[in-house]
């Protein structure tokens, strides 16, 4: 299939690229490189062997992806593109919903003009909010606690309309949990703008020095050790979901929901152990406050998917450490 991939430089995309190239789909990326570099797409082609067509593009501009469209004629959508920052998002709200959801909408009324009928949105588990219970079903209920998340419930909405008033579709809604890691060619991963807000890159730049200590956000949640639990995947685990998930949509599934994730919750200072027994030396951390927003414990049921696409994930959490040290290691001013 060809498959237009925005979003396609950042740090999801350029790994789902890779495995998409090696299941022998061709690919086109359209990023406006507001939070990825150019170098990643270049660092696709190196492992890849293969030229890639990319566009530097703003998915919400209609009458500029209608051109890309027309040349291209595309089987298939993966629409990654988005921003995904959630203090970012009760700062500077607007920006999130004019880009996550004008975005989708250009998308959709293209895809309906020029009949592309396959969809894949990344979605999140942020979508599940603070679970009632656990592991996560797909049919949890749902609510959001910021832009961000309520972006995502948004579009999750908007796809299930769009399907109501256009059942020969496909659409695929992936809610994934914690992606981190990265290829372990070492030469594409995860490389944030500034001070990362997330676990962690923030880890891996603490073991290069970068950052002097992690801050442990919070200690006193009920959880085995006090800090947070999350379902941490390994970001190509990830990556081949997209595949499987394209996968089911060629035999005409209509829409699908899907978790994923590993099923497998690690708290704050399991993550601190395997990636101190990676870098081989202690990583420097400190309890304090609670993050506002946080939820104590997170891990999907990833039943569904392996039912039904066959989807398991292949790396534990060591490898998800080696991975991503490797990265920083070897790139420790990210693309740049
Ligand atoms: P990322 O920021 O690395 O990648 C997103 C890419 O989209 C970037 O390259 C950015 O330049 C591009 N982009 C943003 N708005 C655009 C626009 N209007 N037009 C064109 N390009 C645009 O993020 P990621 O971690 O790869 O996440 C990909 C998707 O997965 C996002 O939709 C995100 O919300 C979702 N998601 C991510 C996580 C996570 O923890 N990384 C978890 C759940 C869901
Ligand atoms: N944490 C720290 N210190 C830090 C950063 C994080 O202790 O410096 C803790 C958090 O409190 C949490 C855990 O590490 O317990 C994971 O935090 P992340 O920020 O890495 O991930 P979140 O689960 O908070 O959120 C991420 C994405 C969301 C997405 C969600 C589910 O940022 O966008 O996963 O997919 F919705």
């Amino acid at each position: 299939m060809k498959i237009l991939v925005t979003g396609g430089a950042g740090y999801i995309g350029t790994h789902t690229c890779i495995e998409l190239i090696q299941a022998n789909d061709e690919i086109v990326i359209v990023d406006n490189l507001s939070n990825a570099k150019y170098e990643a797409v270049k660092r696709i082609e190196q492992i890849t062997e293969t030229k890639i067509p990319f566009y530097q593009m703003d998915v919400c501009n209609y009458n500029g992806m209608e051109q890309i469209f027309k040349e291209e004629k595309f089987d298939g959508i993966i629409h990654f593109a988005g921003l995904k920052s959630v203090p970012e998002s009760v700062k500077i709200p607007l920006q999130y919903y004019a880009n996550n959801i004008n975005s989708t909408l250009v998308l959709l009324e293209l895809a309906k003009k020029y009949h592309v009928k396959n969809f894949v949105f990344s979605s999140s588990a942020t979508v599940y909010g603070n679970p009632q219970t656990l592991p996560i079903t797909e049919d949890s209920p749902l609510s959001a606690t910021n832009p961000y998340g309520r972006t995502k419930l948004f579009i999750e909405s908007i796809l299930q309309d769009f399907y109501t008033c256009n059942p020969t579709f496909n659409i695929a809604i992936l809610r994934y949990f914690n992606p981190i890691g990265a290829h372990p060619s070492g030469l594409i991963g995860e490389d944030p703008n500034g001070i990362p807000n997330n676990l962690v890159p923030y880890v891996t730049q603490v073991a290069i020095k970068k950052l002097p200590y992690l801050k442990v956000n919070g200690n006193d949640y009920p959880t085995k050790d006090g800090t947070g639990i999350r379902d941490y995947i390994h970001v190509c685990d990830l990556a081949r979901g997209h595949v499987l998930a394209l996968n089911k949509l060629k035999t005409n599934c209509g829409l699908v929901i899907y978790n994923l994730g590993t099923g497998t919750g690690y708290s704050v200072l399991e993550i601190i152990h395997a990636f101190s027994k990676v870098v081989g030396f202690d990583i420097p951390y400190q309890i304090v406050a609670r993050r506002p927003g946080d939820i104590a414990t997170c891990y999907a049921d990833p039943t569904k998917a392996y039912q039904e696409i066959g989807f398991k994930a292949k790396y534990n959490l060591n490898d998800m450490a080696r991975d991503a040290w490797n990265w920083q290691k070897k790139n420790p001013k990210g693309y740049e």
